[in-house]
C-alpha cells in the first residue's frame, strides 16, 4: 500500500474506518494492560481516532504516528487543542498537552524519537497493511517500542472473498509475527454485524500481547 493511497483517502475524505465513538474493545479491555495514570501509550497509524480522546481523558500520555497531515490537524482540532509544530528529523511533530503526533511514515520513526513506551494500542494499524508490509511493521513496532505490551484489534475473515484494507490477520499470522516476543492472549472475539461490508462473515478480535522478557 503506497503512501499516496492513504493520503488520497484523507484528501477525498474517504475515511469510513474512522469511528465516531471510542472502540468498545478499548473501553472493556484497556485495563488488562494495568497501566498507571501518566503512562505513555503509542498509537501507530492513528488517523484522527477518538480512541485518543478517550486515552487522554483517562490521564495517559499519548504519542501517535500518522502519514496524513489532514488527519493530524483534524485530530487536534476535534480535541480543541492548538498544537505546537516542531520540525524533527522524522518529520513534523504536533504536540499539545499530553498528546504528540509524528506526521510521516512510521517506518522512519525510531526508538529515540518515540521515547520509552508503556503500551501500544493498535486498532486498524496492522490490518491496514498488506501481508508483505505486515512483517516489517511488526518487527519495527517491536524494535522501536522495545517490545512494549500491546492491545491489538484485528479482523479475521476469508481473504479470498474480499481484498483489503482492512486485511484479515488470523491467529496463525499473528503468532508468526509476534510469538517470538510476546505471549498472545485472545481477550474477545465478536462477529461483525452483517459481515464485512455485507460481503462475507468476519470476526473482530482483540488480543493482549504480553512481552516474554518480563
Ligand atoms: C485504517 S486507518 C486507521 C486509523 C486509526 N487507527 C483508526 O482506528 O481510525 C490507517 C491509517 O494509517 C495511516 N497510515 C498508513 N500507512 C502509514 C505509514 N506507513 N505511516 C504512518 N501512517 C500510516 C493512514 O493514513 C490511515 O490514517
Amino acid at each position: 500500500m503506497e503512501a499516496s493511497f492513504w493520503l488520497d483517502k484523507w484528501k477525498r475524505n474517504e475515511t469510513g474506518f474512522h469511528a465516531p465513538e471510542p472502540h468498545t474493545f478499548l473501553l472493556r479491555n484497556f485495563p488488562a494492560l494495568k497501566l498507571s495514570t501518566g503512562a505513555h501509550v503509542f498509537v501507530p497509524l492513528c488517523g484522527k481516532t477518538v480512541d485518543i480522546h478517550w486515552l487522554l481523558a483517562q490521564g495517559f500520555r499519548v504519542t501517535g504516528s500518522e502519514l496524513s497531515q489532514i488527519a493530524v490537524e483534524s485530530l487536534f482540532q476535534d480535541l480543541g487543542y492548538k498544537p505546537e509544530i516542531a520540525l524533527t528529523d522524522y518529520g513534523p511533530c504536533y504536540s499539545a498537552g499530553c498528546l504528540r503526533v509524528f506526521v510521516g511514515d512510521i517506518f522512519r520513526l525510531d526508538a529515540d524519537a518515540l521515547g520509552s513506551v508503556d503500551a501500544v494500542y493498535d486498532r486498524a494499524a496492522l490490518i491496514a497493511l498488506p501481508q508483505d508490509m505486515r512483517r516489517f511493521y511488526a518487527a519495527h513496532i517491536v524494535q522501536i517500542t522495545h517490545a512494549a505490551q500491546q492491545l491489538l484489534v484485528c479482523l479475521d475473515y476469508d481473504q479470498t472473498k474480499r481484498g483489503g484494507p482492512p486485511f484479515s490477520v488470523d491467529e496463525r499470522e499473528l503468532s508468526t509475527l509476534y510469538a517470538a516476543d510476546y505471549t498472545l492472549t485472545e481477550l474477545e472475539a465478536v462477529a461483525v454485524p452483517g459481515g464485512l461490508k455485507g460481503i462475507c462473515p468476519a470476526q473482530e478480535l482483540v488480543w493482549l500481547l504480553s512481552p516474554k522478557r518480563l
